[in-house]
């Protein structure tokens, strides 16, 4: 199957980078589509710890050739660290292209994503600070630049004037931090180091399904972040779904053959806005810290919860998911009874509710999960290497999920190694 999209099926943060680390061993392209250095995954391979935030992590394959999208917002300091680290770690990177058509991260829209989270006070959406919303925001309003403008100093200059002039307000506070000159120098020296990457990345790809070469096109957060079909306002600036791929890598639908979402075998979210299966109790707590439930970018605790197949199947739908991998399985081990979130009462209204994920926000953000309880099970399956090893109620907690979404389950993770994630048969 040349074309398949990875997606999270979630709220972002499901583990999509290990079983992105998985398929790429076979994979001629693997493009990023959407997202920027808010995401961060962290993969075990070959026994070391890698953690990225705009490379993917095909990268750790020679051969396989690594393209950060034209829908990626790119923040070139983060590209040249990462590029730095994986250099000195013996990493060859002359595998990575970026699409000239790629969003740059300037030193403004880093103080705007700050100074408009400190202006919504304590309705604050919980960004990563990464400038992703200011980043989209002018791309959206033609106000952006591009990695291609990085390549010429007076296109630069002009371009950076034009985007800084609507912001003078807004940017007041940061007035004697911003100088056009010193801006200007500082991102044509990025340009010089990464111009060895700048590439056209849509002809890449092409070529490569041309040739019907497997091309993974890797989603970064997850469809619950959707800023067309998440819980809005509570979301990304960007589209994580499959549709994405197609804008953020310059590709048709007929392009993509298969669609994978991966989904945590419980349910997390980092930042604001709602969460109807989201546990308060001892329970989120031990799920935290079995799980390592800590931001890979920001180091943040995760909300906690029961794994939600209403948001799930809703996610399902929006992708057109033709499998699923379900990650960190091992984390439920040790409970007697596992919830799984089935339905949605109303905690304003006793009468209501509903299988279906609501479009309203109100009735979203009153939501409270109504839950199945299924067996749990007590051994430690870290070291299960088959789906037949697994303890049966594990193996009936995953037919539960495929049967409750209509996906079938074709992969589960029982630790962070690349050897713990197990096939289905
Ligand atoms: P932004 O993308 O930094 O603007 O943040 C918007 C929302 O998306 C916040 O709730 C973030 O916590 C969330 N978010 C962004 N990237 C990720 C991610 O990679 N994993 C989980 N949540 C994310």
């Amino acid at each position: 199957m040349p074309g398949t999209v990875i997606v999270g099926a979630q709220w972002g943060d499901e583990g999509k980078g290990k079983v992105i680390d998985l398929l790429a061993e076979r994979a001629e392209v693997v493009i990023r589509f959407q997202g920027g250095n808010n995401a961060g995954h962290t993969i075990v391979h070959q026994g070391e710890t890698w953690k990225f935030h705009l490379i993917p992590s095909g990268i750790l394959y020679p051969g396989c050739v690594c393209i950060i999208g034209n829908g990626v917002v790119v923040d070139p300091a983060v590209l040249c660290s990462e590029i730095d680290g994986l250099r000195a770690r013996g990493v060859d990177v002359s595998n990575l292209k970026i699409s000239a058509n790629a969003h740059v991260i300037m030193p403004y829209h880093l103080m705007l994503d700050t100074e408009g989270e400190q202006r919504l006070g304590k309705n604050l959406i919980g960004t990563t600070r990464r400038a992703l919303a200011p980043a989209s925001a002018d791309k959206a309003a033609r106000l952006g630049i591009r990695m291609q403008d990085l390549l010429d100093e007076r296109i630069l200059k002009k371009k950076i004037t034009a985007a800084l002039e609507p912001k003078q307000l807004s940017l007041r506070p940061f007035e004697k931090d911003i100088d056009l000159q010193a801006i200007t120098e500082q991102y044509l020296t990025y340009g010089h180091r990464l111009e060895q990457h700048i590439a056209d990345g849509q002809q890449i790809v092409w070529g490569a399904l041309d040739q019907d070469k497997h091309v993974l096109f890797e989603g970064a957060q997850g469809a619950l972040l959707d800023i067309d079909h998440g819980t809005y306002p509570f979301v990304t600036s960007s589209n994580p779904i499959a549709g994405g791929a197609t804008t953020g890598a310059g590709v048709g639908p007929r392009d993509i053959d298969e669609v994978w979402g991966v989904t945590k075998a419980y349910a997390t979210r980092v930042g604001s806005g709602p969460f109807p299966s989201e546990l308060h109790d001892d329970v989120g707590e031990e799920i935290r810290q079995k799980g390592g439930e800590f931001g890979t970018t920001t180091g943040r605790p995760r909300r906690t919860g029961w794994l939600d197949v209403v948001a799930l199947r809703y996610a399902a739908r929006l992708n057109s998911l033709s499998a699923l991998a379900v990650t960190k399985l091992d984390v439920l081990s040790g409970f007697d009874q596992i919830s799984v979130c089935t339905a949605y009462t109303s905690a304003r209204d006793q009468d209501f509710k509903t299988t279906t994920f609501p479009y309203h926000q109100s009735v979203l953000h009153h939501a409270v999960g109504e839950y199945e309880q299924l067996p749990g099970w007590s051994e430690d399956i870290s070291g299960v290497r088959s789906w037949d090893e697994l303890p049966q109620a594990a193996r009936d907690y995953l037919a539960y999920v495929e049967e409750a979404v209509g996906v079938p389950v074709v992969m589960a993770g029982v630790g962070p190694g690349r050897e713990q994630i197990i096939r289905a048969p």
